[in-house]
């Protein structure tokens, strides 16, 4: 490998050493700001908390989670309940009326709020302890039902938005590597090692790309996207690094190739 007469970054001079790594600070840093930006921008998808996966599939396939007051009552919860008062609950978190109807005087004994303080309430207070109550959900005010009538309908990014974030993208992340994969081929390093290194990061890539696609229609591929991801950012900055190190070490005895 060493007779090969590929240029060698340590024969280069010094300043041109020092403006290549300053190059690849300034793309790595780039990337660092990005990943960060890329966390908060998915965070709240899902309205909890955290990047979590549930973000990252309703990015990109969407997510229905169904209202758990609506779940309970159709699993037959609670067994106390009139069945026409559980129709007349499920009919009202069904409509779109949930926020106005939860109260509404005009329905009387029937409103939702007063169907819930006789069949839920002896049970769903915060200051309930008896056995067979359920302190930890409370149904006491229109705070505590909200959170819980709502389904939450996650919807993916369309199609064009996609293509246009695509063609941003690939290509950009794509001709990174190009680079530094050719200027890793210049360092001191392992050739066979940085040629190993770029393979992964750029099968990464790929996948990563194929799976924004593919995950419309298969949720599991968001994985896919992320573990392609990370296998591209991390192969991007080990050999970025390895770059900058060898422009900022000293040159040492010359490359015999040059
Ligand atoms: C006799 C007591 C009792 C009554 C009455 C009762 N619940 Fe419950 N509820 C529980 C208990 C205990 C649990 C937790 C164990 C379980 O899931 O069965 C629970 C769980 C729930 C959950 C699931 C919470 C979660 O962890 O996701 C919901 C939603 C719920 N109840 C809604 C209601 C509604 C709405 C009513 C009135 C229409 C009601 N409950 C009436 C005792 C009660």
């Amino acid at each position: 490998m060493s007779n090969s007469p590929t240029m060698s970054l340590r024969a280069l001079p010094f300043l041109y050493r020092v403006g290549i790594a300053l190059l690849v600070v300034t793309l790595l840093g780039g990337y660092v700001v990005s990943g960060f930006y890329l966390r908060v921008h998915y965070d709240n998808r899902d309205e909890t908390p955290g990047l979590s996966m549930n973000d990252i599939i309703g990015a990109y396939h969407g997510v229905q989670t169904p209202s758990p007051l609506i779940e309970a009552l159709e699993s037959g919860h609670p067994d106390t309940i009139e069945e026409y008062e559980r129709a007349s609950l499920l009919t009202w978190l069904r409509s779109d009326r949930v926020s106005q109807d939860y109260d509404n005087l005009d329905l009387g004994d029937e409103a939702p709020s007063e169907i819930i303080a006789m069949s839920c309430l002896d049970c769903h207070t915060r200051g309930a302890t008896e056995e067979g109550t359920y302190a930890e959900v409370p149904l006491e005010y229109w705070d505590d039902i909200q959170k819980l009538a709502v389904s939450k309908d996650i919807k993916p990014a369309g199609p064009n938005i996609i293509a246009t974030s695509q063609h941003a993208h690939a290509p950009m992340m794509a001709v990174v590597l190009i680079v530094l994969g050719m200027l890793g081929s210049m360092t001191r390093f392992s050739k066979g090692f940085i040629g190993v290194v770029v393979s992964i990061a750029a099968a990464g890539l790929l996948v990563d790309m194929a799976s924004w696609w593919i995950t419309r229609e298969i949720a599991a591929f968001a994985y896919a996207i992320v573990v392609g991801g990370m296998l591209y950012a991390a192969g991007t900055m080990l050999v970025g690094f390895l770059v900058i190190l060898d422009c900022i070490l000293p040159a040492g005895k010359a490359d015999p190739s040059s």
